[in-house]
């Protein structure tokens, strides 16, 4: 079996795994990243479109983020709907920070030609994915690449293979703590050839359940509707999604939802699911490989990237300087943030969504947390802060 070696063997290449290759290698750290499907299908998977500030930030630092400030477009504000009126929560008033869309699959493309560029090795198509040694100091990552089983001798392993990922699997159940909720409904959403219907987004409240009006481009829309957790894509028609869109996005004022070509629709299940710690020995859990969060709160590519930022200063410290009180910490720092993002994301999808089952209290108290925001400044504030990102 050929044997290869890196100080830093990362396995994914979303988000989180590709940002940790940039991040160490700007310090000069060797990694491979090795991704279990092809570029294609990792650069097209429609996923989130939410850049907090510190995202940005971190994205402009690192040398990747040039065509993310020509084309991302800046919002300032969200639309909270609810009893068919809107109510505006001034993200950049009440903080001084604002959000970007600028779609994860855009983050992955230019992450992937970056690395592409720099020359540096990245694995597309592997299989059978094996950590072990992660309690020694000589970790290795075995896997099978056109046709031949690989040895990869390294020094640290990055679990960054996401939710149904290998690394997570190779610990032992007693060393790590699971934490998780399932939510009673799902999100479907469309990605439309029609220009979006509002300059911000829009969260829905209706009896009928959640939706969302986001968009990708002043070409593109991105919209979403709650549907059943068991739904699958058969069960929605396109009339269905659009009469569903116009029915939980109306307002008494008349707003009217454009509609366009449904360029791509997929069901995503909600759940929340935390794992802990995000570390075994030489290996280190980071993004959906260690969290995972409703989209409600738009949290799960900026927990990735805050998550490898840590990270990524730990393993710079500790292979770079012999410092190991960045890694030693790494879990409960990251953890910290996560269970930040946890709540709130539990919290929006609380508030905003019809839960089989909840009886007039349940709605009261829905109803009565979305008359707050919208009377009290101090409410408004407290979302506004989380949904724009705590400062890193
Ligand atoms: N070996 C190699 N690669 C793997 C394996 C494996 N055994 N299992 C999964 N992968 C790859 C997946 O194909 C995927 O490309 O790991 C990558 C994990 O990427 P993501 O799931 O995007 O997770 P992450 O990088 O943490 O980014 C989090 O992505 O899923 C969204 O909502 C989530 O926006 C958040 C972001
Ligand atoms: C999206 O545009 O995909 C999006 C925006 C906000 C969210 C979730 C998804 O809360």
């Amino acid at each position: 079996m050929p044997v290869a070696r890196t100080e830093v063997a990362i396995v994914g290449a979303g988000p989180a795994g590709l940002l940790l290759g940039r991040l160490l290698g700007n310090a000069g750290i060797e990694t491979v990243v090795l991704e279990l499907r092809d570029r294609d299908h990792v650069e097209h998977r429609q996923r989130a479109g939410i850049l907090e500030q510190a995202t940005m930030d971190v994205l402009e630092a690192a040398g990747v983020g040039a065509r993310m400030v020509r084309e991302r477009l800046l919002h300032d504000g969200v639309e909270l709907r609810f009893g068919g009126a809107g109510h505006r929560v001034d993200l950049h008033g009440l903080t001084g920070r604002r959000v970007a869309i600028y779609a994860q699959t855009e983050v992955v493309k230019d992450l992937v030609a970056a690395r592409l560029e720099a020359g540096v090795p990245l694995d597309f198509e592997v299989s059978d994915v094996a950590v072990s040694g992660l309690d020694t100091d000589a970790p290795t990552v075995t896997y099978t690449h056109d046709g031949e089983r690989v040895e990869l001798r390294c020094e640290v392993v990055a679990g960054c293979d996401g939710f149904h990922g290998a690394c997570r699997q190779a610990i032992p159940e007693a060393a790590m703590t699971v934490v998780e909720r399932d939510y009673p409904f799902a999100w479907l959403g469309i990605l439309a050839q029609v220009a979006p219907s509002s300059p911000e987004l829009i969260y829905a409240n209706h009896e009928d359940g959640f939706a969302l009006a986001s968009m990708r481009s002043p070409e593109i829309s991105r919209l979403y509707v709650q549907c059943d957790a068991a739904d699958e894509l058969e069960a929605w028609s396109e009339d269905r999604i659009w009469a569903a869109l116009h029915t939980r996005l109306a307002t008494d004022d008349g707003w009217t939802l454009r509609e366009g070509p449904v360029l791509d629709s997929s069901i995503t299940p909600m759940r929340s699911h935390v794992a802990s710690p995000l570390r075994h020995g030489r290996l280190f859990l980071a993004g959906d490989a260690g969290h995972i969060v409703p989209p409600t709160g738009a949290k799960g590519l900026n927990l990735a990237v805050a998550d490898v930022t840590v990270l990524a200063a730990a393993l710079i410290d500790h292979l770079h300087h012999g410092d190991d009180a960045g890694i030693d910490a790494y879990s409960d720092r990251a953890l910290d943030r996560v269970w930040r993002c946890e709540h709130f994301s539990w919290w929006m999808t609380a508030m905003l969504h019809r839960f089989p089952g909840a009886d007039g209290f349940d709605r009261a108290l829905q109803r009565s947390q979305l008359d707050y925001l919208a009377a009290s400044e101090a409410a408004r504030t407290s979302l506004a802060e989380n949904y724009v990102g705590l400062p890193l």
